[in-house]
Parts: C-alpha cells; sequence; structure tokens
C-alpha cells in the first residue's frame, strides 16, 4: 500500500473516531458509536500493516494474535463490576508502551537526528518516557485501589506539596542534561533517573487520593493514557496515533472536569491529594454508628409500590454486584402497567466507572426516557412518594450536605430522604466505598430491606405479582 493511501486510510479511521466519540455522548446511540469505533481501529490496523512502514508483517501478526487472545479472554471472563479494574490495567499497558518505544527509539540508531530535529526527537522521547511512566505506575495503583487489593485511605506522606515540586524541578533538571548530553550512555542515566521519579510520583498521586476522589483518577488517568499513546505517535512519526491520542487524551480530560464539577471538588486539589482526609464518621465496613434502623420485608415493599403515585428507583453499585438490573426492569413494566410514575435517578460516579449504571440499566432494556441525571431529577423527591435505593451508599448520603467534616463534604447527592419514604436495599450496615457512616438509614421516614439486592427484588417482584 502506498504512502499516499495509508494517509487517506488514517484520514478516514480519524473520522470514524470522532463520529465513534459523537455516538457515545448518548446511550441511543452508543452502540452506532462503538461499531464507528471498530470500523475505525480495523482500518487503522491494516492500512499500518500493509502501509511502507512494517517491512515484515508475521512478527507484528504473532505480537497481534497473542495481545488480542490476552485481550479476547480477560475481556470475556470479566465481571461487569470488574470492569474498572480491567480499564485500569489497559491503561497501564499503554504507558508501559510509551516507555518501552521511548527507550527503543533511543536506542536505535538507524535514523540520524542533527541539530534541531535532533533536539525536538529527543524532547520527544524524553516527554513520552515521563507520561508512560506516571500513568503505567498510577494505572497499576489504580487497579490495587480498585479491586480492594490496595486500602481506598489516602496516603499522606508528611510535605507531600513539596516532594512532588522536588520530583518535577528534578525531571525538568534531568531533560536539560539529557538533551545537552554528549553520549548515549549517559543520557540514557538521565532517562533511567527521570523514568523512577516518574513512576514514583504515578504511585505517590494515585496513593494520596481518597476513596471517593477514585472517580477523577479513574479518568485522568484515561486522559494520560491518550497522551502517552500521542507522545508514542511523535516518537514513531505516526499521524494517526497522535490524533488518537488526543481525542483521548482530550476527552478524558473533559470526563475528569465533569466527574470534579459532579462531586464538586477543584481538580487540581484532588490530583495535590489529601482529600477524603477529613475527620468525620468514618467507619470501617460493618460498623455501625448508634441509632435506630427500621427494617422492612418484600411484602411491605410490594404494598408501599403498588400504593405509590410516584416511584425513583435509585442504582448504586450494590446493583451491579447483584445483577439486579433486569428484576428492576421487570418490576418498573408492572408499575408503569398500573399507571405509576417510575423513574430512575442516577448520580454522576454512581458505580464504580463513569456511566456505569447507564450501561448496566441499557442492557436490562429499561427506556431511556425514563432515566434522568441527579440535576434533572433532585427537584422531584419531595413530591415522590417512594425511593427504592438499591444497593447504593455514598451517593444518598446525606453527610455530604450537613457534615462539614464528612471526607464526602461538599459532594452532591441525591436527596432521597425528601421523599415520604425511602427504602435502601443492602446486605448490612457496611459503608460504602468511601469508608463514611450514612445517617439516612437512621432517618425516621427510612426503611431498610436488608439482602441480596436480586434476591430481595425478586422477593418483591413475586409479591406485587401475586398482589
Ligand atoms: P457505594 O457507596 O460503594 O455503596 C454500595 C453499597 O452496595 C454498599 O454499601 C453495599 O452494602 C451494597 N451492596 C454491595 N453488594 C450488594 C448486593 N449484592 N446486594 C445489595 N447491596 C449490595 O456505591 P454508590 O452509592 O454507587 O457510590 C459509588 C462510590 O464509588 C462513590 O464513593 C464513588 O466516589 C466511588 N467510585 C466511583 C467511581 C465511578 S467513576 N463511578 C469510580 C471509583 C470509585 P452491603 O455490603 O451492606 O450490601
Amino acid at each position: 500500500m502506498s504512502e499516499g493511501l495509508v494517509t487517506v486510510s488514517y484520514i478516514a479511521s480519524t473520522i470514524l473516531f470522532i463520529l465513534s466519540l459523537g455516538g457515545l455522548s448518548n446511550p441511543e446511540t452508543s452502540r452506532r458509536g462503538n461499531h464507528y469505533g471498530i470500523a475505525g481501529m480495523a482500518i487503522a490496523i491494516l492500512a499500518t500493516l500493509l502501509g511502507p512502514k512494517v517491512t515484515s508483517i508475521v512478527p507484528v501478526i504473532i505480537a497481534m494474535l497473542i495481545g488480542g487472545g490476552v485481550g479476547m479472554t480477560a475481556a470475556k471472563r470479566v465481571q461487569m463490576t470488574q470492569m474498572p479494574e480491567l480499564v485500569a490495567l489497559m491503561h497501564s499497558l499503554v504507558g508501559l508502551a510509551a516507555v518501552l518505544i521511548g527507550y527503543t527509539s533511543y536506542v536505535d540508531n538507524s535514523i540520524e537526528f542533527f541539530g534541531v530535529e535532533k533536539t525536538i526527537h529527543e524532547v520527544e522521547i524524553y516527554i513520552g518516557i515521563l507520561i508512560g511512566a506516571v500513568t503505567f505506575s498510577g494505572s497499576v495503583i489504580a487497579f490495587g485501589k480498585l479491586s480492594g487489593r490496595l486500602s481506598g485511605k489516602p496516603l499522606l506522606l508528611p510535605a507531600r506539596h513539596l516532594l512532588n515540586l522536588a520530583g518535577l524541578l528534578a525531571v525538568i533538571w534531568c531533560c536539560s542534561l539529557f538533551i545537552n548530553v554528549a553520549s548515549h550512555g549517559a543520557g540514557m542515566l538521565f532517562l533511567f533517573v527521570m523514568t523512577f521519579i516518574a513512576l514514583a510520583f504515578g504511585v505517590h498521586m494515585v496513593m494520596a487520593i481518597g476513596g471517593a476522589d477514585m472517580p477523577v483518577v479513574v479518568s485522568m488517568l484515561n486522559s494520560y493514557s491518550g497522551w502517552a499513546a500521542s507522545a508514542t505517535g511523535f516518537m514513531l512519526s505516526n499521524d494517526l496515533l497522535i490524533v488518537t491520542g488526543a481525542l483521548v487524551g482530550s476527552s478524558g480530560a473533559i470526563l475528569s472536569y465533569i466527574m470534579c464539577r459532579a462531586m464538586n471538588r477543584n481538580f487540581f486539589s484532588v490530583i495535590a491529594g489529601g482529600f477524603g482526609t477529613a475527620g468525620g464518621t468514618v467507619v470501617a465496613a460493618g460498623d455501625a454508628q448508634q441509632g435506630e434502623v427500621q427494617p422492612i420485608d418484600a411484602e411491605e415493599t410490594a404494598d408501599l409500590l403498588r400504593n405509590a403515585g410516584k416511584v425513583i428507583f435509585v442504582p448504586g453499585y450494590g446493583m451491579a454486584v447483584a445483577q439486579a438490573q433486569h428484576t428492576v426492569c421487570e418490576i418498573t413494566k408492572l408499575l408503569r402497567a398500573k399507571g405509576i410514575d417510575v423513574h430512575f435517578a442516577i448520580h454522576p460516579v454512581a458505580g464504580r466507572m463513569p456511566g456505569h449504571m447507564n450501561v448496566l440499566l441499557a442492557e436490562a432494556r429499561v427506556p431511556y426516557d425514563i432515566v434522568a441525571e441527579m440535576d434533572e431529577i433532585n427537584a422531584d423527591f419531595p413530591k415522590t412518594d417512594l425511593v427504592m435505593v438499591i444497593g447504593a451508599n455514598d451517593i444518598v448520603n446525606p453527610g455530604a450536605q450537613d457534615d462539614p467534616n464528612s471526607p464526602i463534604a461538599g459532594m452532591p447527592v441525591l436527596e432521597v430522604w425528601k421523599a415520604r419514604t425511602s427504602i435502601v436495599m443492602k446486605r448490612s450496615m457496611a459503608s460504602g466505598y468511601a469508608g463514611v457512616d450514612n445517617p439516612l438509614f437512621y432517618k425516621e421516614n427510612n426503611r431498610m430491606l436488608f439482602g441480596d439486592a436480586k434476591k430481595m427484588l425478586d422477593e418483591v417482584l413475586t409479591a406485587l405479582r401475586a398482589g
């Protein structure tokens, strides 16, 4: 394939990627968006493989078969609740690839660069390895935190901001030494030092972020992986990789901004770490605050549902764990058939990844027009007879508004306690991801329906059908 045809194919891929991003911005068009993305990637891979830069296709095919096989097996085996961890792991691989390509480009002397071109090439390598190393180690730690292998508590080293600043200055200093160095050996030494600092920074940055602020980290690492891919594109002089990386990087940055706004956080404060550290009522999972809760059973829940005029379901991480979305959909159909007004309220950080709840509800074929975002529906709670909180906790915690010392203070939440009655479905009195107790459970108008969400909703559905 000629260079010209490769360029045309790359432009076609870029357009398909942009259409894909556009499609993914709405649940109704997201399937189409995915298809555009697949088509764009297929064209990109074929054009690269058949293009003039690939001189020996067999090793590339072998590598693709191994990588593709591992990726396909992982994607097939992964549970929906483990998806965020898998995504974090994938981001780490993008970072690692940027680091390895950076080192390879530096030792590769098949093309000689001189003067300004040499400086530009070296800066590309340096920045590529830097972003790649931060993405790699940060994503590995995010994987650990999201999978529960590492504690969600923020690690607060003394003088952590000074440490970050010292790291930044050392990286800039190493860069100037690296560019002016005469021998490859000495250059390698500066690259090693910078890589070590970048890896340590990635670990420190994510370790310092408190549990409730993890959504921002997930989207931020998504953005970093894009910039790492873009940097790789510069090193390999591959225009499509530069553009695709920039698309991922900028959409990830926009997502981070949206997440920060949803959580009422300042982006730079989250990155600097330390959020989620204030005293508050932090409890270990399983501990309970003093107070009386009022349990309810499935029959009584079905009665309340039957007699309500307006019902709102609030899904959270527990719905994903229990895979209760299909039963919720069945209950929704039944209630709507009886003329009851049913809606779903989605908090922007519900679950463990952006759009987690929307994906589950779409999978269960809940109609999109009854699914509302937090801003659209928060004013409706005082006019609602019954709110069913399905495995959600932090996103309905009134402490975020009432307790200035709470680790989640200031985070906008779904004001479910303003409804006539709320029912919280969960298995125990354990805290949610942020590790804080929830005063909602002890409110007079709240009832607790204890048990696995799927099992309990099945019982509610049976009682509704019988009634
Ligand atoms: P959480 O606050 O984590 O609460 C989930 C609740 O579900 C738990 O309290 C748990 O209580 C219950 N649960 C678990 N398994 C269940 C089952 N099988 N049946 C019934 N209940 C079950 O979830 P949330 O309210 O969705 O809030 C999300 C949290 O995750 C926020 O703190 C957010 O910052 C964080 N986070 C979000 C993201 C993104 S991007 N969305 C990423 C990382 C972190 P029991 O154990 O008592 O059942």
